[in-house]
């Protein structure tokens, strides 16, 4: 079963600035913080880069660089459906790369793209505890083992359709 991720699209400043300040005086606050922003609006706005740098004592590229070394922060709302495909070792002896090729083509998105039309976004993932399964995917909260190339289909026609998998 698939659920979708709920919406994140509410991007508030004053908000955001307070889910910051909550992080200030923690030890890796920065970390804490940038995670406390994607989980409540599914993205770090990049019109946060400046209060982060001011908060953390950091400078603007300090911030972004530790925003693009992660691969779970996103810099952009993702879609309603966020489709994650691992990326790491186990998954790539079982075919993530075809299936991630795959993915691209009928998707029509690369990594970190988003088709809003159809509310999809196409994600890498470094490992989703769920090897023994491999190739394995994330849709929404929801991981997929031994995923193939018509399984995929399958998962992303019933995104496409509103209707969870
Ligand atoms: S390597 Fe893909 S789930 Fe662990």
């Amino acid at each position: 079963m698939t659920r979708q991720s709920p919406s994140k699209t509410d991007f508030d400043p004053a908000v955001a600035r307070s889910i910051i300040a909550e992080h200030v005086a923690e030890p890796g606050g920065l970390l804490a913080a940038l995670n406390a922003l994607q989980a409540r609006f599914g993205y770090v706005d990049g019109e946060l880069i400046a209060p982060l740098a001011d908060a953390f004592n950091l400078s603007r590229a300090e911030v972004h660089g530790v925003i693009s070394f992660y691969h779970d922060f996103r810099d952009r709302p993702p879609g309603r459906h966020v489709v994650r495909i691992c990326q790491a070792e186990a998954c790539q002896a079982m075919g993530s790369r075809g299936l991630t090729a795959h993915a691209k083509e009928v998707l029509g998105l690369d990594f970190g793209e988003t088709n809003a039309g159809e509310g999809l976004t196409l994600e890498p993932v470094y490992c989703l505890g769920n090897c023994a399964a491999a190739p394995a995917v994330m849709i929404g909260e929801t991981v997929h083992g031994r995923v193939d190339a018509t399984r995929l289909d399958m998962l992303v026609a019933a995104c496409r359709k509103g209707v969870r998998a």
